[in-house]
């Protein structure tokens, strides 16, 4: 979901709706905008709300010509309590129509508090949990809108971002946060809020991003910070690096071809200031973690969700190859709830490009309450995750706007190898290998760029793989989690079945499906493991099965294969699965899919 708000002397609505505008990948089955109107004379100001199920373009057209006001505050909606409905779309009213909120999060007690409410007689117009909070802010007696809103949080148990205009205190937006990010953008004489920033850095880059349990208050020429028990915090507005061009198209037709083209400059990005040419070893200023505590580590694992949880198997794997330290990854989502066994000589790494998903942020919490040391992989500067880690790398890939990651996965890997490679040569990785290793990584951008060029190919071929209903992708060791990757990215956005299995467990069940109308990609890189890849392929072509290579050179089984350029061996992973991110898109092209929003998906999941 999203939140946008702003306070200062412009015309609020066109404001919000741009910003919601750019929040929509967040979330997007209803938006909603409320504003403070212009008093009539002698009389209170009166709050203007309107709602739309679907798309913000639906909620823009039903935005009345005259709308005007200079406060308000808006939200695009992914449903998690209630069905998408107007309804259910945010903001919520009470029914004096006095207090409106927006929220981010879930509420886990509402089912109980909205009893209690409506044993009182307060009478709900929505299924949301968020309406709960609505009526307890407007019950509160407390002279001011900040004690109302802390007095509400305090008898909810849950996860929230929100902001809230009272049209008894028309001058100001109170806002806070405990799980879900809000961002504070800091005018000249305006006032903006959002929850991420992308909403804002067409107006401002200076920032203050709260933290779990702070509050503040917005007025149109000041803003304050404090705590939920009341006591003021300090708050340093920072700059966001991301200008405002990142967030657009920039003449691409969606977001995701964009950032799979930008991958050149982004693998750029990653490694420069990184590598030490000297010592054959690269800096990582922001890991915070010494040679001799490096060399004290016995284990690393690895926490993510999704593409970021596969970046992390191929990281775990550069890890053991290259350091020869064991490490493994695991869904973040899976370890906080099986009570892991926390062992003090082991390095936690959580990965998110946003740093906000909220099943690594907990995972995160809980190794810190138990005195582990946990890094970061991070795209988002100055996100939760960045900020409750105690180092780490970040990923430098600019924003991500599509729904899917691509280059934010790519850069992710890369930094794996930066922090196994740093890890390697503390210990007992070559000076040799160490300079293979870094003259492969300056390789990377330009090679990219070799797959890129070869688009046109591989929309040819993903016209053909369109007709499919189901899809097999295999790899072994490398190209496994390759292969589970490009499984998930043909899934997400074309909503072909898609699964993934390491080639040697084909003949352990999956062989069972192979047959003429299910294609499988198969990973087949020059290593070690070819002629086992290549058995794997005569099982399947045995079975009448279509095969679509990805390949150092043409598999003689396939029915096609996409030669990607080599590279050192442990590095070929990165490069391998970048020609089945197009594959991917132009499979959902072909199909006609919202490509940049796929359904029921979200860009960053800040809720359990
Ligand atoms: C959501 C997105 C995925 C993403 C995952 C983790 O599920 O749809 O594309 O990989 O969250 O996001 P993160 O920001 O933590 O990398």
């Amino acid at each position: 979901c999203g939140i946008v708000g702003y306070i200062g002397k412009r015309d609020v609505a066109p404001l919000l709706l741009e910003g919601l505008q750019r929040l929509e990948y967040r979330g997007y089955d209803s938006a909603g905008i409320v504003i403070t109107g212009k008093p009539a004379a002698g009389k209170a100001a009166a709050l203007k709300m309107v709602k739309a199920k679907g798309r913000v373009r639906e909620l823009e057209a039903r935005v009345p010509k005259r709308f005007a006001g200079t406060t308000g505050i808006a939200h695009t909606r992914w449903a998690t309590h209630g069905a998408p409905s107007d309804e259910n779309a945010h903001p919520h009213l009470d029914p004096e129509g006095k207090v409106a909120l927006v929220h981010n999060g879930i509420i886990d007690n509402a089912s109980q508090l909205r009893v209690k409410l409506e044993a009182d007689g307060v009478v709900f117009l929505s299924e949301t949990d968020t309406e709960v909070l609505t009526h307890l802010i407007a019950r509160s007696q407390a002279p001011t809108l900040e004690e109302k809103v802390r007095q509400a949080l305090k008898l909810i148990e849950g996860t929230y971002g929100i902001a809230v205009l009272h049209a008894d205190f028309p001058d100001r937006i109170v806002v806070a946060r405990n799980g879900s990010p809000v961002v504070l953008g800091i005018g000249e004489k305006e006032m903006f809020v959002a929850s991420d920033v992308a909403a804002l850095v067409s107006h401002t880059r200076q920032v203050v991003t709260l933290d779990d349990g702070e509050m503040a208050t917005l007025k149109a020429d000041d803003f304050r910070t404090y705590t939920t028990e009341g006591s003021t915090t300090s708050a340093t507005p920072t700059t966001v690096e991301w200008e405002a061009e990142s967030y657009d198209m920039g003449g691409h037709d969606t977001y995701m071809h964009k950032e799979i083209s930008e991958q050149p400059d982004a693998v750029d990005r990653v490694l420069r200031g990184r590598i030490d040419d000297r010592f054959s070893t690269v800096h990582l200023g922001g890991l915070n973690l010494d040679a001799r505590e490096a060399r004290g580590v016995r284990r690393i694992k690895i926490l993510g969700c999704g593409t970021s949880y596969h970046a992390g198997l191929i990281g775990a794997q550069l890890i053991e190859e290259l350091a020869r330290i064991p490490a493994d990854a695991e869904p973040a989502s899976e370890f906080r709830y099986r009570n892991p066994v926390v062992d003090p000589d082991t390095l936690y790494v959580a990965v998110s490009q946003s740093g906000e998903t909220y099943d690594v942020l907990a995972a995160v919490q809980e190794l810190k309450r138990k005195g582990a040391r946990v890094l970061g992989v991070v795209n988002v500067v100055g996100s939760a995750i960045a900020r409750e880690t105690d180092g780490g790398v970040y990923v430098h890939a600019g924003p991500e706007v599509c729904v899917v990651s691509t280059k934010c996965f790519t850069n992710t890997v890369v930094s794996f190898a930066l922090l196994a490679l740093h890890l390697g040569r503390i210990r007992d990785l070559s000076v040799a290998d160490g300079k293979r290793i870094i003259a492969g990584l300056r390789r990377l951008p330009e090679q990219i760029s070799e797959i890129l060029a070869t688009e046109g190919d591989i929309e040819k071929l993903a016209a053909q793989y369109a007709q499919a209903s189901s899809m097999m992708f295999i790899g072994r060791v490398r190209g496994y989690p390759v292969a589970l990757e490009a499984s998930l990215k043909l899934k997400e956005i074309s909503y072909i079945h898609a699964e993934a299995y390491p080639a040697s467990e084909l003949k352990h069940g999956p062989l069972a499906l192979i047959e003429p109308a299910l294609p499988t990609v198969a990973i087949v890189p020059d290593d070690d493991l070819l002629e086992k890849n290549r058995a794997a392929l005569e099982e399947i072509k045995a079975r009448s099965g279509p095969i679509l290579a990805v390949a150092h050179q043409e598999q003689e089984k396939a029915d096609h294969t996409i030669v990607v350029p080599k590279n050192e061996t442990e590095l070929d992973a990165i490069l391998m699965g970048i020609p089945l991110q197009l594959l991917a898109y132009h499979t959902a092209l072909a199909l006609g899919r919202d490509i940049d929003k796929p359904r029921n998906l979200a860009k960053s999941v800040t809720v359990e």
